[in-house]
């Protein structure tokens, strides 16, 4: 099932968009083209998908080729581990260097997070890389392979009983206790600064994007959304560079952890949260609680809100392994909504704006991080 709805608002302009602007950007990107192992991920046109469904191009941006991790959100977690490093010891954050500070001894420094698996994996390799311990927090739905994933570069992991914003309360408590660096990348009120430097960590995807487009451009992007801190920096990059004219945005989310969607239809201005188990399969969107400051910037520039069951991200893993992507539970479910979309109620297409004129942008936000839960997806007949 796919529940769509609209947003309401867009005349007021968040404070935060100048934050992801020219002089960020430029930053970011040179902080990531100093990390050892970085290169953009392929942008791909998907020629003959975009006849199939109807649409003048379609592209995707394929996050399974990142640094080995095979996801965007290192690209956050290594940004804000380098800024909190250099503003420790001192040195001048203009000018972050991985390598600078990979000959430092840094071995007093711990951080802490909470994850449901990629953004954890991010802070422990980085930390890792840097000597420093890492201590991450996980729901008790997380699969084995994502903590077996984690454990490999982590100090020590702690699965939680509960989901991911249980964890996320304990992560908090515990670098409280240790008196450790908590680097969560969603915000709260007294807790910003370092979600923001997360968040405008991925500004590098979607400029290598318009790097990679060469001068086109696309008409529709669709966002897969946990926090919102992602949507969020992409979002304000493109308020900056287009203004009113930007793209539209397609938020998606697990109908079992749809807060921004909730937050949307509730209509008062203000975030909410969705309790529950929050086990969805799409697990790196498995969130009940809105970043703060992604809130202020998708409720306010974003588009539309979409509500997926499990169902449409699994559709999305297939119909994205027939044309070779290696597309993961969370990655893959804007490719399961156009699919659905075609095969069995075309009045999404017309609800979303799209018609045989659209260019759209899909992001495959992750690829296998659980190989054995994909096989197994692979392997069901749709
Ligand atoms: C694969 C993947 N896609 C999308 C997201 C959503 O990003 P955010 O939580 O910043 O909204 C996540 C978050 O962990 C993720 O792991």
């Amino acid at each position: 099932m796919i529940k769509i709805i609209s947003n309401k608002n867009g005349k007021e302009k968040s404070n935060l968009i100048s934050l992801f602007d020219e002089g960020s950007k430029n930053k970011v990107r040179a902080f990531h083209k100093t990390l050892l192992n970085y290169k953009p991920t392929p942008l791909i046109e998907m020629n003959k998908y975009a006849d199939i469904v109807g649409v003048n191009k379609l592209w995707v941006k394929d996050e399974s080729h990142r640094m080995g991790l095979k996801a965007f959100k290192v690209l956050g977690a290594s940004y804000a581990i380098t800024n909190i490093l250099y503003e420790k010891i001192g040195w001048d954050k203009n000018e972050l260097s991985f390598e600078k500070l990979f000959n430092e001894d840094l071995s007093q420094f711990t951080f802490v997070t909470a994850t449901d698996g990629n953004h954890g994996r991010g802070v422990a390799w980085i930390s890792n890389q840097f000597g420093c311990k890492s201590f991450v927090f996980m729901p008790n739905t997380s699969s084995e392979v994502r903590i077996n994933n984690i454990e490999e570069f982590a100090t020590e992991v702690f699965i939680v009983d509960g989901n991911y914003d249980m964890a996320s309360g304990k992560a908090k408590e515990y670098a409280k206790q240790k008196n450790a660096i908590l680097v969560q990348d969603s915000s709260w009120e007294g807790y910003e600064k370092i979600p923001l430097i997360i968040m405008q960590g991925y500004i590098t995807l979607i400029d290598e994007i318009y790097e990679q487009l060469n001068g086109d451009n696309f008409s529709h992007i669709f966002l897969h959304c946990g926090v919102g801190s992602m949507p969020a920096a992409i979002e304000a990059y493109l308020v900056n560079k287009f203004g009113t004219d930007k793209p539209i945005t397609n938020i998606v989310e697990p109908n079992k952890a749809d807060c921004f969607y909730k937050s949307i239809e509730i209509n008062d201005g203000k975030p909410h949260s969705v309790y529950g188990k929050l086990d969805s399969v799409m697990a790196g969107l498995s969130c009940g609680t809105p970043s703060k400051l992604a809130w202020d910037i998708i409720s306010k520039h974003s588009n539309y809100f979409i509500s997926c069951d499990d169902e449409i991200a699994k559709l999305g893993m297939r119909e994205f392994s027939k044309v070779n992507i290696i597309s993961g539970e969370s990655g893959a479910v804007s490719l399961g909504i156009l699919k659905y979309a075609f095969d069995n109620d075309k009045s999404i297409f017309e609800k979303l704006e799209i018609d045989s004129s659209s260019k759209i942008m899909l992001i495959s936000t992750e690829g296998d991080t659980d190989q054995i839960f994909y096989k197994q997806v692979l392997s069901e007949i749709d």
